[in-house]
């Protein structure tokens, strides 16, 4: 099948007759193929090739090349200087998958599986193609080494899309942009700065409706080209390290990031109160400051649940330390914010200051310990926050273990979260703003043999190992209690071990646009959990901005308002009662949907999908050549499977634009206004490829004006969502019943998840899940159903308020289990409430 439309391959085809009358060839090899090919078939055995249980070896005069089919679907390319295998280790992928591998069917030339055929040449180039012959991908040219350095290059066609690659600013679609990976301290970063904080080689390549994804599993400084160089290659390349690559079969978006979750670990469940609104400062100082706003918080009924202390709550900046002149009874503040349902986070730097002999618990002990990286045989010293520092050696276990130990008083003191910023490692030193390439790490971890490192090998996990360090830290002092971390830096497989954030973004529109495509790839790339600072960083957000911003990230997984030193204050209540209300009307909605929210979270706990998703992972083929649709809509995203989000693609203006919806029935989230948008032709079913269907254009898109304090969010018909009344943190219990807002449409259903929110008992069956469905009788009646509790929580409701919207039957009665009962008119249509005794329930409008 063709990787693109039919009429658009003739315009192809037209374009290259084209420049082939107009250009040389060697502007021709420039130009992008239609579709991948694969080399010639190879009849004859390859020299040279020996077949494994699990794949093929093959060598030339050079090199080895190993693939290995992890699983049917997943595939693991190395290729090494031929003697001279890399080790068989990895910062980011799990070692059990790592280990896992299936038995393939040898070919003359490669093998296949029950999924994926393999081919490969003599010049070590492979190709992979599904079983119907489609290439996934084929590589344009052979590996090019350079001393230790290569760079692999893989032919690309002009409908190929690219996403991952975690925080790199820049539009959604990564295609036609090169990047590289180095994690960096960049204050003030523009959509233009690359690299900045984290590196995460895994990316998505989608072409003619079929995606794979790459995991590059190397450390060193690494570089990606998507069409930048050449429209006809993307590629990646290191200076040193393993060529050490793992290929991701979809052919659905979705499978390709819930397979990376295999590999690489889910987005763990968090604590309820993360998903809260947090406020935050750099910083509030004194105590008297943070009680300040804690209680203007809850004078104000801005529903909160987390109060951030950044650097000055220590004495000079001094890692765990406290500053007492301006924090007197530091654990009795805790307590106090704790009395009103406030969980702090507390900054923890990576730096530990260099201060030998003066009783600095946190010096003494790493020196103790011998925990901190070396330069030239010593210990290496750089400026940061306290002065001149020294790093703690992440990359050994015993040195994690050490760091976790520092947590003990804070844990004690009851502090929630901790804050891992300056991970990069940032050091103030230029240009490098970082350590010096020859400093020296230590690998002592299980799984890896014992050596030393340079800091070139090491600079891109740091933060991994830093966060890690932190994470288990916490779980090793309070093991039944969930651990809250928040990472600057990270790598691939991160999403492990903490939250993450985009850095020193900037008060700007430009900025509030860049939260969208930022934290959509960072889901892709596995973090889950990610946030930019409301109301940006640097400067000083005017009100509307920051009332925008305020809006938008109250569907965003992490809801963080933080502002530099120096800048305006940016706490909801700033501005004005009218932009408060508009605010705090926000912040509210995302409390009502808490149950969503959180049965979002436990699912990517378990699948990987991430809580914000672009349009192509929910609807792949929604466009009739399979681009994807967040192309034509960049403001548009998914908040979980059922909310679509359709923020302005220029928020700044209050003016009319266009919302793409894909082919379906949807509903105004807020009136409960039906839109039908059901595509006239075709019966395509548009989140699951029916490779015999012919395209089905969605309806021209909507034209919405909203008002400044308006939103516009869609909701899928088919959907039922589960909200709770309002509670003015996630510590509070709500009072009265869970309301199961249904959206009729077809394949109808919603989930419902709950536990305590804070400890593991869920792994010991302390939860509650629920699946509902609904559907619409041939008398047009609706039913929901309810099935048995699974799971043994007992939750904090003890009735169903059941809400079908747009419900317009003419019948005013309702029934529960054949028993009719009172039927309310609301503003999206009727509902019902309903005791829940456990049991499973039907409950029918008619
Ligand atoms: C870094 C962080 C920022 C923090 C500041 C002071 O710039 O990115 O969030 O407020 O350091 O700790």
């Amino acid at each position: 099948m063709s990787a693109l439309a039919p009429t658009k391959n003739l315009f192809y085809l037209a374009a290259c007759a084209l420049s082939l009358a107009i250009f040389n060839t060697s502007s021709i090899a420039q130009s992008a193929p239609a579709t991948l090919s694969s080399p010639k078939a190879v009849t004859e055995p390859l020299q040279g090739l020996a077949h494994t249980a699990s794949g093929i070896e093959l060598s030339n005069a050079a090199s080895t090349l190993m693939i290995d089919a992890m699983r049917p679907d997943v595939l693991r390319v190395r290729i090494y200087p031929k003697g001279h295998p890399a080790e068989d280790a990895s910062w980011a992928v799990l070692p059990e998958a790592r280990k896992a591998r299936v038995s393939v069917t040898s070919e003359a030339a490669g093998f296949s599986t029950s999924a994926l055929r393999i081919a490969v040449d003599a010049n070590l180039g492979v190709s992979v193609s599904d079983l119907a012959g489609n290439v996934l991908q084929s590589d344009a040219a052979p590996v090019g080494w350079d001393g230790t350095g290569f760079k692999v290059s893989k032919q690309k066609t002009g409908d190929d899309h690219f996403f991952g690659l975690g925080d790199k600013p820049g539009p959604l679609d990564r295609a036609g942009q090169s990047f590289v990976m180095w994690n960096s301290d960049t204050f003030g970063w523009q959509e233009s700065t690359d690299p900045i904080y984290k590196s995460i080689p895994f990316f998505l390549e989608m072409h003619g409706g079929r995606t794979i994804g790459i995991l590059f599993d190397n450390t060193f400084r690494t570089y990606f080209d998507f069409g930048h160089e050449r429209a006809d290659r993307y590629t990646f390349s290191a200076p040193d390290g393993p060529l050490d690559y793992y290929l991701l079969y979809g052919p659905e978006p979705k499978r390709v990031v819930e397979t990376y979750a295999w590999l690489t670990g889910p987005t763990p469940l968090p604590p309820l109160w993360a998903l809260g609104f947090q406020q935050s400062r750099y910083t509030y100082i004194p105590r008297t400051r943070v009680e300040e706003i804690a209680s203007r918080l809850r004078a104000d009924k801005i529903p909160s649940d987390a109060i951030y202390l950044d650097i000055d709550y220590q004495n000079h900046n001094r890692p765990f330390t406290i500053d007492s002149a301006s924090f007197p009874d530091f654990p009795g503040l805790i307590h106090e914010l704790a009395a009103e349902h406030f969980h702090t986070v507390l900054i923890t730097d990576p730096h530990i200051a260099y201060l030998p002999n003066q009783g600095y618990m946190a010096y003494d002990t790493g020196k103790a310990g011998d925990h901190f990286v070396k330069h030239n045989g010593q210990d290496y010293v750089g400026p940061v926050w306290p002065g001149p520092s020294v790093f703690p050696d992440f990359t050994r276990k015993q040195t994690r273990e050490w760091w976790g130990t520092l947590y003990k008083d804070f844990v004690d003191d009851g502090v929630a979260g901790f804050w891992n910023d300056m991970n990069e490692p940032a050091v103030f030193v230029y240009p490098s703003k970082t350590m010096p390439d020859d400093v020296q790490h230590r690998i002592e971890d299980p799984g890896f043999a014992p050596r030393t490192a340079t800091h070139l090998e090491i600079h891109n996990v740091y933060g991994l190992e830093n966060s890690r360090g932190t994470r288990d830290g916490l779980l090793a002092l309070q093991p039944n209690v969930r651990p809250f971390v928040l990472t600057r830096a990270t790598y691939a497989g991160g999403q492990r071990y903490a939250a993450t954030w985009t850095g020193d973004n900037s008060s700007t529109w430009n900025h509030l646009r860049q939260t969208t495509p930022q934290i959509l790839n960072l889901g892709l790339s596995g973090f889950s959990m990610s946030g930019a600072d409301v109301g940006g960083f640097a400067g000083s957000p005017p009100p509307d901005l920051l009332t925008r911003w305020l809006m938008l990230a109250a569907f965003q997984p992490i809801d963080r308002d933080h502002a530099a030193k120096g800048t305006r204050d940016h706490e909801p209540w700033v501005d004005g009662p009218v932009q408060e209300d508009i605010r705090r009307r926000y912040i509210e909605e995302r409390y009502r949907l808490m149950p969503y929210l959180y049965t979002t979270a436990e699912e990517t706990s378990r699948d990987g999908v991430p809580i914000l998703r672009p349009l192509f992972l929910e609807f792949p083929h929604a466009t009739s050549d399979d681009h994807p649709l967040d192309q034509d809509a960049p403001g548009e995203f998914f908040f979980g499977s059922s909310i679509l989000v359709a923020d302005s693609p220029s928020p700044e203006e209050v003016a009319p634009y266009t919302v793409s919806l894909p082919s379906g029935l949807w509903y105004n989230y807020w009136t409960g206004e039906k839109l039908d948008r059901r595509a006239s032709i075709g019966t395509r079913d548009l989140e699951i490829r029916d490779p015999t269907a012919t395209a089905t254009p969605a309806l021209p898109p909507i034209t919405v004006q909203p008002g400044p304090g308006d939103l516009p969010l869609y909701v899928r018909g088919g959907s039922i969502i589960p909200m709770q009344p309002l509670v003015q943190s996630t510590d509070e219990k709500p009072s009265g019943p869970l309301t199961l807002r249904v959206f009729p449409g077809d394949n109808c259903h919603g989930d419902l998840y709950q536990d305590d929110g804070m400890s593991f008992d869920y792994r010991k069956g302390a939860y509650l899940r629920l699946h509902f469905t609904c559907s619409v009788g041939a008398d047009g009646s609706l039913s929901v159903d309810i099935p048995k509790r699974e799971g043994n929580f007992t939750p904090w409701w003890t009735a169903f308020r059941i809400e079908a919207v747009g419900w317009t039957s003419s019948a005013t009665q309702v029934s529960i289990d054949g028993h009719s009962a009172a039927l309310e008119h609301t503003k999206l249509g009727w509902a019902a409430t309903v005791s829940d005794t456990g049991k499973p329930l039907v409950v029918v409008f008619h």
